[in-house]
């Protein structure tokens, strides 16, 4: 056995999101895209963490949690254009009241998917109004938790956003649109860029620290077939595309978009202080026309392949050694990173301490071999609704009983806090 001790501050804890988690959403656009019937089933009540939040916070400093990433609803926060809610406000302080009273590092995610009505209304990402209205948004916020909050994530999984709602079109507005989805990703990053600045006046104005970065989903594409040169080339260029164009742009200041077209940004160079990765798995790719539409190339399931040994409870690739190679993309950007996101819905709760195990063994290696990781946080605190799939994949450490919103830890919780605690990890050698 080795044993290895992650650095003093190291951040443990979990993420969650407002609409997965908090329940009554209802001035959304996907509350709306629920109602409409385009999902396994709605959100509804979610796990009442909006009211139960101080209970949930107790369960998760007993499991020795030192931080807690979360984000604020902006639809509760503006509910209509530019009327900001003062009472949704004092909720998110009491929110990041209770995180540190409880010695929890706040990580904020200001954009986690959804979009209040009224933006819906005027046509959400694709409208160029969007950048400043997100802008202002960021300000009221950080002027609202700024003293109390150092590490703030713009938005979430630009990538992701871009193509559950503009490419699969599985979420709200429901497009299929190539063209669509590199104006949003314009926008998400023009939207981004913004934010940075006007949540750094507001600490500055203040006096104060502020660490802000987005939070990217990261994913190794394998071709599926390594002989044929289409799907090298299609996984390549995915490869490029999904996990570096938008780091460039905010480090380089300037925007690859397709065709070899390149936009420069004003204020867009070194607009991340530190990297926020989530990592779930890997995805193969193939050329041609069957299996599930990405920007090139098509996705194919996880059973066509041998090299995947173990997959989660919606049939994501499981391998752990990626982590390692997503992390080691945000070094030549010199920024630490924060793994924001990582995790497995199974029913299986072994199955999900071994996940943990694994993913923290190989952050440990990168962690000798001095690569700059600030912290690993667990998908999910607690189980919850699962975009279109409802709430039937269970990602938590904390079990949800959603009849009753009875919490059960699982034993899994247990195995990550006494990593959590006691900052060791013992590895088989
Ligand atoms: C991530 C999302 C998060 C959750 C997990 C399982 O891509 O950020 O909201 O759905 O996947």
């Amino acid at each position: 056995m080795t044993e290895f001790i992650f650095p003093p501050g190291f951040l443990w804890g979990t993420a969650t999101s407002a609409h997965q988690v908090e329940g009554n959403n209802t001035n959304n656009d996907w509350w709306a895209w629920e109602q409409a019937g385009r999902v396994r089933e709605p959100s509804g009540q979610a796990c009442d963490h909006y009211r139960r939040f101080r209970e949930d916070f107790d369960l998760a400093q007993q499991l020795g949690h030192n931080a807690h990433r979360f984000s604020v609803e902006w639809s509760r926060v503006e509910p209509e254009e530019g009327q900001f809610s003062d009472e949704a406000l004092a909720h998110y302080r009491d929110v990041v009241q209770h995180l540190r009273r409880r010695g929890m590092e706040p990580i904020v995610t200001l954009h986690h998917y959804t979009n209040p009505l009224w933006l819906e209304r005027k046509g959400g990402w694709t409208n160029r109004q969007v950048v400043e209205h997100f802008a202002r948004f960021a300000r009221r916020v950080a002027e609202a938790l700024g003293g109390e909050v150092l590490y703030w994530l713009t938005i979430n999984e630009p990538m992701v956003y871009i193509w559950m709602h503009y490419l699969d079109g599985v979420g709200p507005p429901g497009e299929h649109n190539l063209i669509l989805s590199y104006r949003v990703m314009e926008h998400l990053v023009r939207a981004h860029i913004a934010a940075y600045h006007a949540i750094h006046d507001v600490a500055r104005s203040r006096k104060l620290p502020a660490q802000v970065s987005v939070a990217m989903h990261a994913q190794p594409f394998w071709p599926c077939r390594w002989w044929w040169p289409g799907d090298r080339i299609v996984a390549g260029m995915t490869e490029q595309m999904y996990n570096q164009h938008m780091l460039d742009a905010l480090i380089e200041g300037v925007l690859r978009i397709p065709y070899g077209r390149r936009l420069r940004l004003a204020d867009a160079a070194n607009t991340l202080d530190f990297i926020g990765m989530n990592y779930y798995g890997r995805v193969f790719l193939r050329m041609g026309t069957i299996g599930n539409r990405q920007w090139v190339g098509r996705r194919c399931s996880t059973w066509h392949h041998r090299e995947v040994t173990e997959r989660n409870g919606l049939d994501w690739d499981i391998y752990p050694p990626g982590i390692a190679q997503v992390v080691s993309w945000a070094a030549p950007y010199r920024c630490p990173v924060l793994i924001t996101e990582n995790g497995i819905c199974t029913a299986d709760d072994e199955q999900r301490s071994r996940f943990i195990l694994r993913h923290l063994a190989v952050v440990a290696r990168l962690l000798q071999q001095g690569v700059p990781v600030l912290g690993y946080l667990y998908w999910s605190l607690l189980d919850n609704f699962e975009w279109a799939d409802g709430f039937r994949p269970r990602f938590g450490l904390i079990e949800v009983d959603y009849r009753t919103q009875a919490r059960r830890v699982r034993d899994s919780a247990r195995r990550f806090a006494e990593v959590c605690r006691t900052n060791r990890l013992a590895l088989p050698d």
